[in-house]
């Protein structure tokens, strides 16, 4: 390069064109630092006017270094200015894309709902925690002595076959899946000394088929107590008092002879449900009965000294005709939608 060539006002114009062009052109941070090394850099136009200013003759050198001193100058402030504003751009956009509206309302998260069986279930307990019984459990893969045998069914009684079985293989092993709530009886009699007042809210199992008023995983509670000299009529009130809490003041119990092996004497157990749909009704709700002597001494307990008495029923047939499920399908299929109406009035 002809390094002590005059320099012309032509020539910085230009250069100072350029320069400022392409920072006016330069589209951020990261591109203005690229058009300042190409612009003032080592290698830029600018630094070889300023090597060239050097080597002018005395006379020129005022004049050029003027220019030359002029676009520098002109170029500096320009590469300020776009800095800022370049600068206060980006930080507006990071503030943009960092923008959390504090005043927003959450997305509504999915969350779950009780089921209305355990909701009953767990109500259902209460009345009798309430009266000072306490709440027992069993296994429901049951041995068929506690199912059936300590509850006074004989080997070929009829009664076996009252409730449709699921027996477990290997068959020697004698297991069943729990019938009824009933086993609990035997299990807390032999756990516990008199007196006893227990109540087992359970899973029992069936063979019957899924349909609307049937399915073969069902829930029981069962009751049972056993003090000296209880009788026919301390079971009356006891149910007497839970059918008033879960139906109404105006609801009362009716009994009506029936058998089972397990008690001695027997009876179904109808409710008076006052708010029924169609109007106040008798409805059949379980069994019930004095605890049969032959399960006391089977269960460890003088039959001489102390009596008992024991009821049964079902939660799923309970929440039907109380709160007016009319399809057993809605209770087991899981669908929140149903769970969630019984949120508030169970
Ligand atoms: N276990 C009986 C049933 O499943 C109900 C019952 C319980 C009857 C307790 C009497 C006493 O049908």
């Amino acid at each position: 390069m002809a390094s002590s060539e005059a320099i012309s006002p032509a020539e910085v114009k230009s250069a100072t064109k350029n320069a400022l062009d392409q920072i006016a052109g330069a589209s951020s941070m990261a591109d203005l630092k690229k058009v300042r090394a190409a612009v003032s850099g080592d290698s830029s136009v600018l630094a070889s006017l300023s090597a060239r200013l050097g080597k002018l003759p005395a006379d020129q050198k005022a004049e050029a270094g003027k220019l030359v001193g002029s676009a520098r100058a002109q170029i500096a402030e320009a590469f300020e200015k776009r800095e800022s504003a370049l600068s206060l751009e980006e930080e507006k956009l990071q503030l943009a894309g960092e923008f959390l509206d504090v005043t927003a309302l959450a997305s509504p998260a999915r969350l779950g709902a009780r089921h209305p069986l355990s909701l009953l279930q767990e109500k259902i307990s209460s009345v009798f925690v309430g009266m000072g019984w306490e709440i027992a459990e069993g296994p429901e893969l049951e041995s068929e002595w506690f199912n059936f045998d300590a509850l006074n069914f004989d080997a070929d009684h009829p009664a076996r076959a009252m409730q449709d079985t699921f027996f477990v293989e290997p068959l020697d092993q004698k297991l069943v899946l729990r019938t009824h709530t009933s086993p609990v009886q035997v299990r807390s009699m032999l756990d516990r000394k008199p007196p006893i007042f227990v109540l087992c809210p359970g899973r029992v199992f069936r063979t019957d088929e899924l349909d609307a008023t049937h399915t073969p995983v069902f829930h029981q509670v069962e009751g049972l107590a056993i003090d000296k000299g209880l009788s026919m009529a301390d079971l009356r009130g006891t149910l007497e008092h839970f059918a008033r809490i879960m139906f109404g003041d105006e609801a009362k119990i009716r009994l009506r002879p029936s058998f089972f092996p397990f008690t001695e004497p027997s009876a179904e157990l109808d409710v008076w449900h006052p708010g029924a749909k169609g109007g106040a009704r008798w409805v059949e709700w379980g069994g019930c009965g004095m605890v049969n002597p032959n399960v006391l001494r089977a269960s460890g307990i003088d039959p001489e000294v102390y009596s008992g008495f024991a009821f049964g029923m079902g939660i799923e047939r309970t929440l039907m005709f109380r709160n007016e499920v009319t399809d057993m399908h809605d209770m087991v299929e899981g669908d929140i939608r149903f769970s969630k109406q019984f949120g508030m009035v169970l």
